[in-house]
């Protein structure tokens, strides 16, 4: 199986929806600042998993598409802010919105996407008892988005951040999405508590394992490669599972090289190799490695309740191109 082409036969059908939906408007400007992330692609990996997951419990795509564009767009919604917060100039290879729109703009325009967000599920043509279960679950998802990226922002400030800090907050940040894509592709499936909780878990652990490649690719891969800026999480003092796990160890030069650069805005692109580097050797970026590797392992194990298919086989394969991926 070719997991490339199996993702593109999903996301080929999710574009075509999404776009029809993503209509144009006045003020046109606001308009085009809404559509400008949406309509340069990405990876569609939170549609696709609801797609996958609703076909892994014998489900129908056209019950679940609502929900899968709900979520790609507060996705883009949450990036639309994220590189504001982020002070990040590119994202899927080309400028981010606040970059070209200005931040005044780049703000509505991710409030618009969220808007829509909550306008596409009213499509949604099931059980109204689902489609409340559904609305509720989006809603607390996207709270749980919002508290993690304010400890995101907060763990910036301070100088020591412990793992299991480090882990509830990309289980808000990322995990959250990821969660309510798996199970609500599972509940619009009409698939058992059962399959529902196993895909919640999948979602879970393969966000977690998702975001710590995430974290790791920001240091370590190129602008062109990963069509985002490279090295502003060490410039922005990101507390990475990479960067507590050096801070905790470092000693000596090493330590004070690291709090030099670290959390320096203004730092090279070669001292950002530097503290690359030293959290390489200080075994850190291994570290990093094995945890990834761990809760891939954990998304997988969560949904060997699912019954054999090809929805079930794509979903493993898509927990190790979580930890795998280059970008
Ligand atoms: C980026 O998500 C935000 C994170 C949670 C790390 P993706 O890597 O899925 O971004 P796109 O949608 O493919 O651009
Ligand atoms: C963002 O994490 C997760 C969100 C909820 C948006 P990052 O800040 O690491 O995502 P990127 O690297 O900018 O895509
Ligand atoms: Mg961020
Ligand atoms: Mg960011
Ligand atoms: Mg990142």
């Amino acid at each position: 199986m070719d997991l490339k082409n199996e993702l593109k036969k999903r996301t080929d059908i999710f574009n075509i929806e999404l776009e029809d939906y993503l209509l144009d408007g006045y003020p046109k400007i606001l308009y085009d600042a809404y559509r400008h992330l949406p309509m340069a692609g990405g990876k569609r990996l939170r549609p696709a998993i609801s797609i996958i997951s609703n076909e892994a419990v014998s489900g129908n795509i056209k019950n679940v598409m609502p929900l899968a564009i709900s979520i790609e767009l507060i996705h883009n919604f949450t990036l639309v802010h994220d590189d504001i917060m982020d002070k990040s100039n590119i994202r899927r290879n080309i400028p981010t919105v606040h970059n070209q729109y200005g931040e005044p703009t780049a703000i509505l325009a991710g409030d618009l996407l969220f808007a829509k967000a909550f306008e596409v599920i009213h499509n949604f043509s099931g059980d109204l008892s689902v489609f409340k279960i559904i609305n509720h679950k989006i809603v607390n998802s996207v709270r749980e988005v919002c508290e993690g990226q304010q400890l995101d922002m907060e763990f910036e400030k301070r100088n020591y951040v412990n793992e299991e800090e480090y882990l509830e907050m990309i289980q808000k940040k990322t995990s959250a999405l990821f969660m309510l894509a798996a199970e609500g592709g599972s509940i619009t499936g009409g698939g058992t508590d059962d399959e529902d909780k196993g895909l919640r878990n999948y979602g879970k652990y393969l966000g977690l394992a998702f975001q710590i490649r995430d974290d790791y690719l920001d240091m370590s891969s190129e602008v062109n490669t990963l069509g985002k800026d490279i090295g502003n999480d060490i410039r922005n003092g990101k507390k990475t599972l990479i960067a507590v796990h050096s801070i905790n160890n470092a000693t000596g030069n090493n330590k004070n090289l690291i709090e030099k650069i670290f959390g320096n805005s203004k730092a090279s692109q070669e001292e950002i190799k530097k503290v690359y580097n030293l959290f390489n050797e200080i075994g850190s970026v291994e570290y990093a490695k094995n945890t990834a590797y761990k809760y891939c392992d954990e998304a997988k194990k969560a949904i060997n309740i699912l019954k054999d298919s090809n929805a079930k086989k794509i979903l493993k394969d898509l927990a190790e191109y979580s930890i795998n991926r280059e970008k």
